[in-house]
């Protein structure tokens, strides 16, 4: 199958579980429960879910495919997903970046309200773990996933950077802290996302060891490019708002390696992710396509 035929299939099938966990919009609280439906449904390119999706392929050892299997990476893939919904409402509120648009509509505080925004957020974080908890799978395999989008979301993962970057405004960060900062608030949810496939799939720890080298090197490379793509593409393209990082002088790649420097280090991310795949053989290529697709995406 295309590539792109693989990515359409995968967006069909996590927006199919997310429009499932979610609960209806007529369901009290109705503004609410709409709310977690438009920050959650309303496009993105579901990068994250098609890597819980890829690395559950790459890991999954022959003749263990079974119909719970596929149906436990939808449940994977829609949890990531919420995570990812509710930092971005987060990260748009005023107190933090004050973005206005995002996946090209209002953000979810403009057309809400903020304590509706902030509440959507909170709800959509315990949802992503029941979602989790629901898998058929082995239970000792949920417990591990649950561990580890606990570990990747927290404050030692994603909200922990989310915390540098917003005290790191007007500051000037060295590389090795720019670093730290982009391996927390996107690299750890981004790794989180290959290790819950891997996991789901049942992979054993060499396997794991090779999806843990792609998906960080992957998760760091999936900042710096946004960084680039802040001061590279359009805000008609991005579906938010372009030139926010320099309007807000907030250090990024760009800022303190420049932009030809930043595209040389995402090459050179490209480079470790893909060998370290490279002993899975096959089964891993659209882990390769997908960190050719993060790399020279274009929003
Ligand atoms: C944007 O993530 C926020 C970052 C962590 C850089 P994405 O670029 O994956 O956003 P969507 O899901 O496609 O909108
Ligand atoms: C967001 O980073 C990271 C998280 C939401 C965890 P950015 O602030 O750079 O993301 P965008 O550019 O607003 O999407
Ligand atoms: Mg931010
Ligand atoms: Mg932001
Ligand atoms: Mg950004």
């Amino acid at each position: 199958m295309p590539f792109q035929d693989w990515l359409a299939v995968c967006v069909k099938n996590v927006e199919n579980a997310l429009n499932k966990a979610l609960p209806e919009k007529n369901e009290i609280p109705e503004q609410l429960h709409e709310a977690m439906r438009y920050a959650t449904l309303g496009g993105g390119k579901r990068v994250r879910a098609m890597l819980v999706y890829a690395a559950g392929k790459a890991a999954l050892q022959q003749g263990a495919n079974s119909g719970s299997y596929g149906h436990s990476l939808d449940r994977a893939a829609a949890a990531v997903e919420l995570i990812h919904a509710y930092s971005l409402i987060h990260d748009d509120l005023p107190c933090m970046d004050d973005d206005v648009l995002r996946r090209g509509q209002p953000t979810v505080h403009v057309r809400y309200g903020e304590a509706t925004a902030m509440l959507a957020g909170d709800a959509l974080q315990p949802l992503a773990f029941a979602e989790l908890a629901s898998m058929p799978i082995a239970p000792a395999l949920v417990v591990q996933a649950v561990q580890v989008l606990g570990r990747v979301a927290g404050s030692l993962g994603m909200v922990g950077g989310q915390a540098i970057d917003l005290s790191s405004v007007n500051q000037t960060l060295n590389q090795e802290q720019l670093q730290f900062m982009h391996r927390l608030k996107t690299g750890a949810l981004i790794e989180g996302s290959v290790l819950l496939g891997a996991i789901v799939a049942g992979a054993n720890s060499e396997i794991r060891q090779a999806l843990e080298t792609y998906g960080s090197a992957m998760g760091l490379a999936f900042q710096v490019v946004d960084d680039i793509l802040d001061v590279t593409a359009d805000t008609q393209k991005l579906g938010k708002t372009a030139g926010k990082d320099a309007n807000e002088n907030k250090p990024t790649y760009v800022s303190i390696m420049g932009l030809e420097e930043s595209r040389e280090f995402a090459r050179q991310l490209h480079e470790v992710a893909i060998t370290a795949i490279k002993p899975l053989g096959e089964s891993a290529d659209r882990l390769k396509e997908l960190a050719d697709f993060i790399v020279h995406r274009s929003y």
